[in-house]
């Protein structure tokens, strides 16, 4: 009889002794330990790889609408940015840049350029009021090796009133003819950036009443007119109509301004 008690008693304390070592091992199989390879959270950021810098290339202007009506003057003044190294009758420590609008890249007779330059010479043939504009905008971006260590002009306006400048300087290159088309694309996206309407439509209406206004450089301002009412409202419109008007007249060009009124 004590045999049987003493038999129960440590029957349940085996028992009980198995269970506990049971759920030991199953709930070490359940909570299992995994060794942490990435400590604490992983934040996923995308890599800029970017670098701020050619990444969104611009809608180049219409050099034919542009040119005609840039500042001279403010690129002159601008220009003197450039003269730190460049003369516009000498070599110095960059290349002379009288007529450099129409030469190929990297053959100023006399000066030495880098290797980049001279690369980049044999696969652009001229240098063309597109590429200078890409190029001074962030010159080691755009030809890196380049010995030309200048920062660049961020703003589109400052590049176009240099260009416009050194096209004073000897250049061998025409202006083109106006293309509204392109110029109503790049009206578009230069357009909102100076931020307001009214803004916007003071040149467009500038385009129209230029006192060369032909059949075609008055639908360039129309044109322009439509983009500055696009992001304005009338405001543009109300500074194109009243200028645009009197040159429709004479150049008897009806047809574009009573599209665009209506
Ligand atoms: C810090 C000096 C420096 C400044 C500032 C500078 N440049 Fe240059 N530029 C150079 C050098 C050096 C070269 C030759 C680059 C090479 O060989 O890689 C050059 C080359 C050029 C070329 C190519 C010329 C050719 O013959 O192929 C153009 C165009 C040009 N620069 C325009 C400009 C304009 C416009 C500005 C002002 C907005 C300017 N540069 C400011 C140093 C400068």
């Amino acid at each position: 009889m004590a045999d049987l008690t003493f038999n129960k008693i440590a029957g349940a304390v085996l028992a009980t002794g198995l269970a506990i070592t049971g759920l030991i091992q199953l709930s070490s199989g359940v909570f299992s330990k995994e060794p942490v390879t990435k400590p604490g959270f992983a934040v996923e950021v995308a890599a800029d790889t970017s670098g701020g810098g050619p990444a969104a290339p611009e809608v180049p202007p219409d050099w034919g609408t542009v040119l005609p009506k840039a500042d001279v003057a403010a690129g002159q003044a601008t220009f003197a940015k450039c003269q730190s190294c460049h003369s516009l009758t000498a070599n110095g420590t960059g290349p002379d840049l009288a007529g450099v609008e129409g030469r190929k890249p990297g053959t100023e007779p006399g000066f030495s350029y880098s290797p980049a330059m001279t690369a980049f010479g044999g696969k652009q043939s001229i240098w063309d009021y597109e590429h200078i504009f890409e190029f001074i905008k962030n010159p080691q971006a755009y030809i890196s090796g380049t010995k030309m260590t200048f920062v660049g002009l961020k703003n589109p306006e400052d590049r176009i009133n240099v260009i416009a400048y050194l096209h004073t300087q000897g250049s061998s290159l025409p202006i083109p003819a106006p293309n509204p088309a392109a110029a109503a694309k790049g009206a578009a996206t230069t357009g909102p950036a100076p931020g307001t309407g009214p803004a916007a439509g003071a040149p467009a209406g500038a385009a129209a009443t230029a006192p060369t206004a032909t059949g075609t450089t008055a639908s360039a301002g129309v044109a322009g007119a439509g983009a500055g009412a696009q992001s304005g409202g009338p405001a543009g419109q109300g500074k194109g109509a009243p200028g645009g008007a009197p040159n429709q007249e004479t150049t008897a060009n009806p047809g574009s301004a009573g599209s665009t009124r209506k």
